[in-house]
């Protein structure tokens, strides 16, 4: 591991110049107007074997070394990214193994990226040919400041490569045949196996219900992926470099388990697309801010924005325009949240092929008296004036589980609602309530430590495991805040019902059982009507509850809110319940979000948790704080399409970064400094 050193908030982004070699005078130009946007930062080489390497064995550095050279001597560095995303036609050509097989089994033909198998002897000799030549040249040159492996990893491969070390990865996990056909639960439907050689993937051609097989499927995919990735790693490594690496993760990626596949990482980086303007801008940027927590909480530690569009974004249903300011406030937006970078995708916006009409800092005219342009170099000034926050963190009191094993067994469970169980919205309603007191949240997962932190929210936690409920049993009795919601410790690690009652484990801390659960039809709704006992809470009287109703039997619970309707009306809805030195809580329903937004308040303020401005912040207006020992730095940003009148704290804070009238304009931004 080496240590990512935080200097300076980066800006700056992805650059192709492989797509220019036949124009080598726009370089300069590029050059010039990369100051001029004062971007320090670009990253190379994401797509470039072919350049690299256009004949088996024959490389190709020089058009790059001119490059880096130049970048450098204008004081302009160098993320270098491995180029094994994509590969060359000859080596599908001659080795057709390095294609990956989709599920059917069928290989796929050259071509897109993310076509490759993770497996093949022979592509992983061809990375580390390449990854090895690369690190020989640029692996120490003084512009480079670390390594991006491969691109946006994703996907899986069933050749019988894959196939293969699928089974040996299940014989090391579950050592005897009859070990796994217990924890998988083979006997139903007669899936027994005799042996660990029978076993497929899943497959629309053949098994698709085994639950557990789907689960371990999904596992397997990451530690391949993570294989692959410390593969790549290793060849930089072995040819001396020890920059410090990266890899861009992508938003809400269900196909890989980021904690896991973060683990071999220096620093965490992420792709940040949103379809800006699409629904109200606040509730966007909601939705922004819990991927970028959810990626700094993977190491609790400053991430990078790896790329982002400084206009419209092509791939999109609708190439939407950024409206003035809105570049800005998202590039500010990831800051605020952790980020050391604002890096675009991409510097010069390519000629040709998909990507041609993708937003880029210089676009097809050429030059830089345009909107985009203008935009982005205020956003480098912006960088410039904050540049003394890079090092510090957000510090969280409160963390929520989100866990993608969690998440998988949700997805493929039959029941209790296959027309949507909305976990996503549920964690994502949980986090907005807590974000609305401009409090830190981190994204935890169930072998996290819980120590750290005085309010613990586990939405939907269906998959728990034992471990973790001992640890939420401990975490309560010293005191911590839990609130769970419906559809909690239902199932183990290999997706088994726990026998004895749910919520497995936290039936004594939560002080009751859940019986049944009722499914709504969409049209369907019940209400949370609040008792006399919620009055310390300053709930609503009365809030909407959708899609899920627990039935929930207390044994010591305190019921808050009770249904109002259907034959389970004075059943539970909110309960509370004293566990040793803490609180435990249980929300039995899907309720709406005005429900959480009050709900997280009043624990948020009732337990005692910092709020960095004690003050109740208007809708639209996030507040987000980073922390550096006794330095804190706290950015207050509108993102509505309209000013909104807010005071801000004057003694104790000075002004780093934009203008304290008392009125914050449309998507504005200020920063300020306790001192
Ligand atoms: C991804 C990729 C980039 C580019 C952008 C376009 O994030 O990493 O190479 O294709 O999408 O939005
Ligand atoms: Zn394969």
């Amino acid at each position: 591991m080496s240590e990512w050193q935080y200097k300076t908030l980066m800006h700056g982004g992805d650059y192709n110049p492989e797509q220019w070699l036949h124009m080598p005078e726009i370089l300069e130009k590029d050059i010039e107007y990369l100051k001029k946007a004062h971007c320090d930062t670009v990253t190379l080489g994401v797509f470039s074997w072919a350049a690299l390497e256009p004949e088996e064995g024959v490389y190709r550095m020089e058009w790059l070394k001119e490059r880096i050279d130049r970048l450098y001597e204008n004081g302009i560095s160098v993320i270098l990214a491995t180029p094994t995303a994509a590969r060359p036609k000859w080596m599908a050509d001659r080795y057709p193994e390095v294609l990956r097989v989709n599920e059917r089994g069928e290989r796929n033909f050259f071509g897109f990226r993310h076509n490759h198998c993770y497996t093949s002897p022979v592509y992983r000799e061809k990375t580390r040919s390449i990854n090895m030549e690369l690190a020989k040249h640029f692996g120490s040159h003084p512009a480079v400041k670390l390594w991006h492996i491969s691109n946006e990893l994703g996907g899986a491969c069933y050749c019988p490569l894959c196939q293969q070390k699928f089974r040996e990865w299940l014989k090391d996990r579950y050592q005897t045949i009859e070990n796994l056909n217990r924890r998988w639960c083979t006997a139903f439907w007669s899936h027994t196996y005799q042996d660990f050689s029978q076993i497929e993937a899943p497959s629309s051609r053949g098994e698709t219900k085994l639950h557990a097989l789907n689960l371990d499927w999904k596992r397997f995919v990451t530690s391949r992926t993570r294989d692959f990735l410390e593969w790549e790693i290793r060849a930089v490594r072995d040819a001396g470099s020890t920059l410090p690496v990266t890899a861009n993760l992508m938003y809400d990626y269900g196909g890989l388990d980021y904690r896991s596949l973060t683990k071999p990482l220096d620093i965490v980086s992420w792709d940040n697309y949103p379809t800006w303007h699409k629904k109200e801008e606040w509730r966007t940027a909601l939705d922004c801010g819990m991927q970028h927590d959810i990626m700094r909480s993977l190491k609790k530690a400053p991430f990078l924005l790896m790329e982002s569009c400084p206009s419209s974004t092509n791939w999109q249903g609708v190439s939407k325009l950024r409206k003035p300011g809105m570049a800005k406030a998202a590039a500010l937006q990831a800051i605020a949240h952790g980020s050391e970078s604002a890096l675009y995708f991409q510097i010069r916006q390519s000629q040709g092929a998909s990507e041609k009409f993708h937003g880029a800092v210089i676009d097809h005219y050429g030059g830089r008296d345009t909107r985009v342009f203008a935009e982005v170099t205020q956003t480098g000034e912006a960088l410039l004036r904050l540049g003394e926050v890079a090092g510090s963190c957000c510090k969280a009191e409160a963390a929520i589980l989100y866990d993608w094993e969690n998440r998988w067994a949700l997805e493929d469970a039959q029941g209790p609602r296959n027309d949507g169980l909305y976990y996503r919205e549920c964690v994502q309603k949980a986090y907005n309530g807590l974000r609305r007191q401009g409090i830190s949240v981190d994204f935890i997962g169930q072998e996290d430590e819980l120590e750290d932190y005085r309010l613990l929210v586990i939405p939907m936690g269906y998959l728990l495991t034992e471990t973790f409920a001992a640890r939420v049993r401990e975490f309560t009795a010293q005191g911590g805040v839990t609130a769970a919601t419906y559809w909690t410790g239902i199932v183990d690690e290999t997706d088994r019902c726990y026998l004895g009652g749910c919520p497995h484990g936290l039936m004594e801390v939560f002080g009751l059982r859940s019986e049944e659960i009722d499914g709504l039809y969409d049209w369907e709704t019940n209400t949370m009507l609040a008792r006399p006992e919620a009055k310390v809470y300053g709930l609503a009287s009365q809030y909407v509850c959708r899609n899920l109703c627990d039935l929930v039997r207390p044994d010591g619970a305190e019921t808050l809110m009770a249904y109002g309707e259907d034959f389970y009306a004075g059943y539970p809805a909110l309960t509370a319940h004293s566990y040793g030195k803490g609180k435990a809580y249980y929300i039995c329903a899907d309720a709406e979000e005005a429900f959480y937004m009050d709900f997280m308040g009043a624990l948020v303020k009732r337990h005692g948790l910092r709020r960095p401005l004690e003050q109740e912040l208007p809708e639209g207006v996030e507040v987000t704080e980073r922390i550096r020992g006794e330095e804190a730095y706290l950015f207050i940003q509108n993102f509505r399409r309209t000013p909104v009148e807010i005071s801000l704290p004057e003694n104790g804070w000075k002004l780093l970064y934009g203008a304290q009238t008392g009125t914050l304009g449309a998507f504005e931004t200020v920063v300020l400094k306790k001192v």
